[in-house]
């Protein structure tokens, strides 16, 4: 079975919105593999956004996703990665469609309350980062 990471970003929790994203994904077809709400050293934070290091954002993302917890995510189902990007809608909330989960509920890029892999290789490198 495909699979894909996703994981609610320290505002989605702190928002009571896990519960919520959780059930969005399982409405829409997917299986929960695993879960965990963890707190994020900046180690993992900073191995998880590597390829973002030249970014100017890089620090305010690391101190961001570092400043609660979060809460990962395996999910299971067909074209994983695509169908969750799919529900999880555009990076920056301003262009994310209505129906989506940050189209609903995000209006910032910084603080867009979930991530997900964006290709089967991520999944698979954020899957062994998180669950090992
Ligand atoms: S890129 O490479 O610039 O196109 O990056 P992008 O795919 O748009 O975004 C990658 C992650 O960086 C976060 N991001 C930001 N964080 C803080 N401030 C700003 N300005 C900002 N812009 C993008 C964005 O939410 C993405 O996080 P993930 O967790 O990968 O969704």
């Amino acid at each position: 079975m495909d699979r894909t990471f996703v994981m609610v970003k320290p505002d989605g929790v702190a928002r009571g919105l896990t519960g919520h994203i959780v059930s969005r994904f399982e409405e829409k077809g997917f299986k929960l593999a695993a879960a965990k709400l963890m707190q994020l050293d900046r180690m993992v934070a900073e191995e998880h956004y590597d390829h973002l290091r030249s970014k100017v954002f890089f620090d305010e993302l690391v101190d961001f996703i570092t400043s609660g917890p979060v809460f990962a995510m395996v999910l299971e189902g067909k074209d994983a990665v695509k169908n969750a990007r799919s529900l999880i809608g555009a990076t920056n909330p301003s262009d994310a469609l209505p129906g989506t989960i940050r189209g609903d509920y995000a209006i910032d890029v910084a603080s867009n309350i979930i991530h997900g892999s964006d290709s089967e290789d991520n999944a698979e490198r954020e899957i062994n980062l998180y669950f090992h």
